[in-house]
């Protein structure tokens, strides 16, 4: 089994992802609603309540091999204490997809100025300095954090019109520009909710970076490693592209905090054939 983490909706894109490649793998997403947002909270404190919740999940689906952080602010606080604390599952993290974009250098080429749109902690986060160094020749990043964004596309997206989307997007992308640079990377998960208004405000001068499809592979490629044969699980994709739900696999949505869902956690349950839990007194 493979659970997927995240403060809220913004994991959501990367479970999606991953079972439209393994629609036949048992999964769950777990959404931390009771302790959102994640960006404001300190290492140390995300380190701890990370840990904590890994320990919830472990005792709630004792089958889970993989645990994907589908969540860049937990990944950069959390991931090693996690390996740390538990030699099992698999902790698979999600990193800005900063060294593919240092490595293109965006619209500009090798030499282009790359951005970095996340949390407060993962734009504090040394780590992101450190890749700079690494695959920048010596280019800082452009580094931004938006936590008001964070909240908009977790509370406000469903309700918020197609033209609203885009100004938000638009005026990132129009900071950004006037920095100089060419490649903005969404360092934020829930960002890929507005990957599409990114890009149309972005193009075609500036490529916008996310780490979906990697974090979705790398899940993957831990399955297949567990399983004997090790071959792709691929037998319910065309049924599953079509929207039909055939898999008998049990997919659950597992909520923290005690409040009952609202109607949007009902609706993106029911649109994924997901089975509504709260985490409830074991939190
Ligand atoms: N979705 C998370 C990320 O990728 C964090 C959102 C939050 O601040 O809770 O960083």
């Amino acid at each position: 089994m493979v659970v997927f983490l995240d403060s809220g909706i913004g994991g959501l894109p990367y479970c999606d992802r991953f079972l439209a490649l393994a629609p036949s793998c048992p999964a769950a997403y777990f959404a931390d609603r009771a302790a959102f947002p994640y960006g404001s909270k300190t290492r140390e404190e995300l380190a701890a309540l990370l840990v904590s919740r890994a320990a919830l999940l472990l005792k709630r689906f004792p089958a889970v091999r993989v645990m994907a952080l589908a969540c860049n602010t937990a990944s950069v606080s959390a991931l090693d204490e996690l390996r740390a604390a538990f030699p099992v599952p698999a902790f698979v993290g999600t990193v800005p997809a900063v060294k593919p974009a240092l490595l293109a250098g965006g619209a500009a080429g090798a030499a282009g100025v790359v951005g970095v749109l996340g949390t407060e902690r993962t734009i504090a986060d040394p780590y992101l300095d450190a890749l700079a160094s690494r695959y920048g020749q010596g280019r800082p990043l452009v580094k931004r954090a938006a936590p008001e964004l964070v909240t908009f596309v977790e509370r406000e997206l469903e309700s918020a019109g197609t033209q609203e989307r885009l100004l938000r997007a638009a005026s990132y992308v129009q900071w950004f520009r006037e920095q100089g640079v060419s490649g903005i990377v969404l360092g934020c998960t829930h960002f890929l909710f507005l990957l599409k208004e990114f890009r149309e405000a972005a193009a075609p001068d500036i490529t916008v970076y996310d780490s979906v499809d990697g974090v979705a592979r790398r899940v993957l490629s831990l399955v297949h490693a567990e399983k004997p044969g090790g071959e792709p699980d691929t037998t319910n994709a065309a049924d599953i592209a079509a929207g039909a739900a055939t898999t008998a696999a049990p997919r659950i949505l597992l909520l923290s905090g005690k409040e009952p869902p609202d109607a949007a956690w009902r609706n993106r349950a029911r649109e994924r054939g997901m089975e509504l839990r709260l985490a409830g007194e074991q939190e």
